[in-house]
């Protein structure tokens, strides 16, 4: 259930990255991750984060259950990213979960989202889920990348789906399937 990775070059300070199912004491360390994420206003739905830390530190009590996961990546104390994916409640859509990613700024690039998605993708197959859905802004190419390498496809596009505060952007839906047949 964890992995690890090398520390990059330079950062001598930290160790290596551990992947792994979000703890409760997690919680302050991914927030302040999250919001500085948020703070670029251009990858994620948030520009500012409200929720209170002990939202999540009572969501990562139970962070790896049938409905769904929160997978950190973390460098001794620090949580340097984050996958979370929520499975459909209805009965006909249970087949689904929807994911959502973020890797703080200065550990990009690094190998980082791979895992968590990796991690994201074991989750999905363990509770029986078979299609992994998320959205995505058109013009971030990295996790577009990203998601098409790990089988992502583009099953449609939402128009002005959201209001940010620089004005309306598209976003673009992607889904896996997991299972073993496409139409099964
Ligand atoms: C998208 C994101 C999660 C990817 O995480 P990451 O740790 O940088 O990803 P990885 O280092 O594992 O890269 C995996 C692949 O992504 C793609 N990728 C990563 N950075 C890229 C870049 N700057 N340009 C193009 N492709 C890129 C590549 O395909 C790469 O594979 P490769 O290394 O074999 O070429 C990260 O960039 C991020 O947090 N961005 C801001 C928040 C965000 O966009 N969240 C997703 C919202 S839908």
């Amino acid at each position: 259930m964890t992995d690890t990775l090398p520390a990059p070059a330079g950062r001598a300070a930290g160790g290596d990255v551990i992947v792994r199912p979000a703890r409760p004491r997690d919680a302050a360390s991914f927030l302040e991750m999250y919001a500085s994420v948020a703070a670029e206003r251009r990858f994620i739905r948030s520009e500012v984060v409200r929720q209170p830390v002990r939202d999540y530190r009572s969501q990562f009590r139970r962070s790896w259950n049938d409905e769904g996961a929160h997978v950190v990546a973390v460098v001794g104390d620090r949580v340097i990213g984050h996958a979370s994916v929520r499975r459909d409640e209805h009965p006909v859509t249970r087949h689904v979960a929807t994911l959502g990613m973020a890797v703080a700024a200065d550990w990009r690039g690094r190998g980082v989202g791979t895992k968590l998605l990796s991690e994201v993708i074991r989750w999905g197959r363990s509770v029986g889920v078979l299609k992994l859905l998320l959205s995505v802004y058109p013009d971030n190419e990295a996790a577009i990348a990203l998601y098409r390498r790990f089988g992502f496809v583009e099953e449609g596009r939402l128009a002005r789906q959201s209001r940010k505060s620089h004005g309306f952007e598209d976003e673009i839906l992607m889904a896996r399937w997991l299972g073993e047949d496409q139409r099964e």
